[in-house]
């Protein structure tokens, strides 16, 4: 494919803004959580005064109707984090935003906070599919399997972007992880665990 020069010097220096930001980060963060309660606020739970919980519908789960929520939840996601690595490149407006102080003490927990996030929803997914046993057919697998490109392969979208290369350039720029590999090392163990999930399948 041919790049224009200016492309090409875009990419090689500082000044790019890396595409996905750490308002990404936190979006997916609260998106992941929001997806995790979708699928384990199973029916609404009325507690009346001196009585045990009653889950209204327990004792009739259903299987197919969870999976479909998982698969629906994982596919929110997958979505926000396609159209975050689908976008255009544009050039930086200003190197204001860029040499902007970074509070690092921020960054990564806010980090950490977000892979805590998408173990825990990972976490929900391998525990149903452990009781449920859902075959390679599963709409689960599916979206597992997209999720994983997402992050670990160029291309799964039309720019050639992995998300693990995105995070790296972005934790790179805010310099806040010094010559630590550590995102690179925590991102791999997440594909990892997907890659164990989508195992579980069939
Ligand atoms: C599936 O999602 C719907 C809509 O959010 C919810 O009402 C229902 O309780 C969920 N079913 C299960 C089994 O979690």
């Amino acid at each position: 494919m041919y790049l224009p020069k200016i492309f090409l010097l875009l990419l090689s220096s500082h000044l790019v803004l890396a595409l996905v930001t750490l308002d990404t980060i936190r979006d997916l963060t609260s998106l992941t959580d929001e997806c995790r309660d979708r699928i384990t606020d199973e029916g609404d739970v009325i507690q009346l005064p001196g009585t045990p919980q009653v889950h209204l519908g327990s004792g009739q789960e259903d299987g197919g109707e969870i999976e479909d929520n998982i698969t629906y939840a994982l596919r929110i996601l997958c979505s926000e984090l396609f159209i975050a690595l689908e976008t255009p490149l544009s050039p930086p407006i200003s190197s204001a935003s860029s040499s902007q102080a970074v509070e690092c003490q921020m960054v990564i927990e806010e980090y950490h906070a977000f892979l805590g996030a998408t173990v825990q929803f990972l976490h929900e997914i391998q525990e149903r599919q452990m009781k449920w046993r859902w075959d390679a057919q599963s709409g689960v697998r599916d979206e597992l399997s997209w999720l994983q490109s997402l992050w670990a392969s160029r291309s799964s979208n039309t720019q050639d972007r992995s998300f693990i290369e995105q995070q790296m350039k972005m934790y790179a720029e805010t310099g806040c992880f010094g010559t630590s590999n550590e995102v690179l090392r925590r991102d791999v163990e997440i594909v990892e665990y997907i890659n164990d999930l989508i195992d579980l399948f069939g």
